[in-house]
């Protein structure tokens, strides 16, 4: 039986990050997945592919709607929907090789099959087809992510009723799309087919959309996206849908009223679960939480000794850089060394367009702790680079402790915010203050000089715009 000092069930970001950060800390590594690709839901099924149709999707509206503006005249532009899902493929199929050659760059032993652990130190390989194979490790590390939440009152067929996996790959726009959950998911998916031609609907259970970030910011979003063409309903909860001669029919109810809403594709995008099944927790006795979560202590071990978990599997965001770190961190510490995650510091994003981006605190939640916090705010419409590249929407926002001046967290709606929010999660990490940021010297011109004057804002002192 081969023996390993480290086996990682599962190759997701979580999982595969784990098992290179392992192996350069040379502990013997073996690595399995129950898919034929490497990668996991992030990379196969989630955000690489719903990113390259989010980009190819833009580049369509450009065409259509902006180039002209540019003085760019495209005639008759047309959708080749084949070959848009075609390079979203070969996108993922790039990314999932490559994560297979640094697997083997780092020589990290990869087991494809389903991997069962029998007892601790023990895990079985089942293959798709032919035998199993039994490998021991001193430490089991459990990476096996999420599913998408199957409602009963809903439940997904695969062709009409569809989870983000099938959202993803329709061969035709659906003319009439329906979501259901204003989350990422949805919000994201829902805006890539209203942008190929698809009449997109979106209900919503609460009062709002994007739940998490900063209210105000996530109702300038669903202004944004409502101008786009996406509707929303609101305090709207979906109870049922069910499908006859392909077309689908939702039930909701809004405000005590019965509301019917008709589609020929309905994504459901109302979270998404754990996953652990078959992985053999509960039969060695691994203690699970109230939403059927792997239990772990703050140095990700389980109550059984020499198993430990990461990711979407355990509590937290489900995002795939969160559990990037909580791999290394439980490596790192496995190798006695000092791994920490610093979970008050965690970008979110969707990547809509605008893309709405947030960190740290929201000012709601800011209030809601008690704590006396400053806001400063900057619209990209007076920043001269947005201008330049016709970018106008959105904006930045701070919240900074009240006394200390510590930025406590920060929200960007705009066309690049999930590449600008780098900058203040960074400030952040090492516990800076706005003025900190605001007066550290921006490339000009540039969408982070928004940054730099939202911060700057919070003391009253940013520079093109009026201060109130
Ligand atoms: P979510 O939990 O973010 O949003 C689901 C929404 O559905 C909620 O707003 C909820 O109120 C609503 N909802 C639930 N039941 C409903 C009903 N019966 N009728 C109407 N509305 C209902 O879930 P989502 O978007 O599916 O994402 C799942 C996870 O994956 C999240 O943790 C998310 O953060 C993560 N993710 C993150 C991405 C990113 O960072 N860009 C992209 C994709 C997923």
């Amino acid at each position: 039986m081969d023996k390993f000092d480290i086996i990682i069930i599962g190759s997701g970001p979580g999982g595969y990050v784990a098992a290179i950060r392992a192996a350069q800390l040379g502990l013997k590594t073996a690595i399995i997945e129950k898919d034929n690709e490497l990668g996991g839901t992030c990379l196969n099924v989630g955000c690489i592919p719903s990113k390259a149709l989010l980009a190819s999707s833009d580049h369509f509206v450009f065409a259509k709607k902006e180039a002209a503006k540019h003085g760019i005249v495209l005639d008759k532009v047309s959708l080749d929907l084949a070959t848009m899902l075609g390079r979203k493929d070969k996108v993922v199929k790039t990314l999932t090789g490559g994560v297979r050659a640094l697997m083997k760059g780092n020589k990290v032993t990869t087991f494809t099959g389903l991997g069962t652990i029998t007892a601790p130190g023990q895990v079985r390989v089942q293959p798709n087809e032919g035998n199993a194979t039994e490998i021991a490790g001193d430490h089991i590390v459990i990476a096996t992510g999420s599913v998408p939440i199957n409602l009963p009152s809903m439940p997904f067929d695969g062709v009409t009723v569809v989870s983000s996996t099938e959202a993803l790959c329709f061969d035709k726009p659906p003319e009439k799309f329906l979501v259901i959950g204003a989350g990422a998911i949805g919000l994201e998916l829902g805006s890539i087919w209203n942008r190929l031609g698809s009449e997109v609907t979106v209900l919503e259970f609460l009062p709002r959309i994007a739940l998490g970030f900063d209210l105000e910011i996530s109702n300038l979003l669903q202004r944004a996206l409502t101008a786009q063409g996406i509707k929303f309903h609101l305090e709207t909860k979906v109870s049922s849908v069910k499908v006859a001669n392909g077309q689908a029919i939702a039930t909701a109810t809004k405000g005590g009223e019965e509301l019917k809403f008709e589609a020929d594709k309905v994504l459901v995008s109302v979270g998404r679960r754990a996953f652990a099944e078959g992985v053999g927790a509960d039969k060695i006795g691994v203690a699970l939480d109230e939403r059927c979560r792997i239990k772990v202590d703050e140095k990700f071990r389980t109550n059984v000794a020499g198993i430990y978990a990461i990711g979407d599997v355990i509590a937290g965001p489900m995002l795939a850089h969160k559990a990037e770190e909580e791999g290394i961190a439980c490596v790192e510490l496995i190798a006695g060394k000092a791994g920490h995650v610093n979970y008050d510091v965690i970008p979110g994003i969707i990547y809509t367009n605008p893309e709405l981006a947030g960190v740290g605190l929201t000012e709601d939640l800011a209030k809601e702790k008690g704590l006396k916090v400053r806001i400063g705010k900057f619209p990209f419409r007076a920043n001269g680079r947005a201008l330049a590249n016709d970018d106008v929407e959105g904006v930045v926002k701070f919240v900074a402790d009240a006394a200390t001046d510590r930025i406590l967290g920060a929200s960007i709606l705009s066309h690049a915010a999930s590449e600008l929010i780098a900058e203040i999660v960074a400030v952040m990490e090492f516990g800076g203050s706005s003025e900190d940021l605001g007066r550290t010297v921006h490339a000009h011109p540039t969408l982070s000089e928004a940054v730099k004057e939202a911060a700057l804002a919070v003391e009253k002192h940013a520079i093109h715009i009026g201060n109130r």
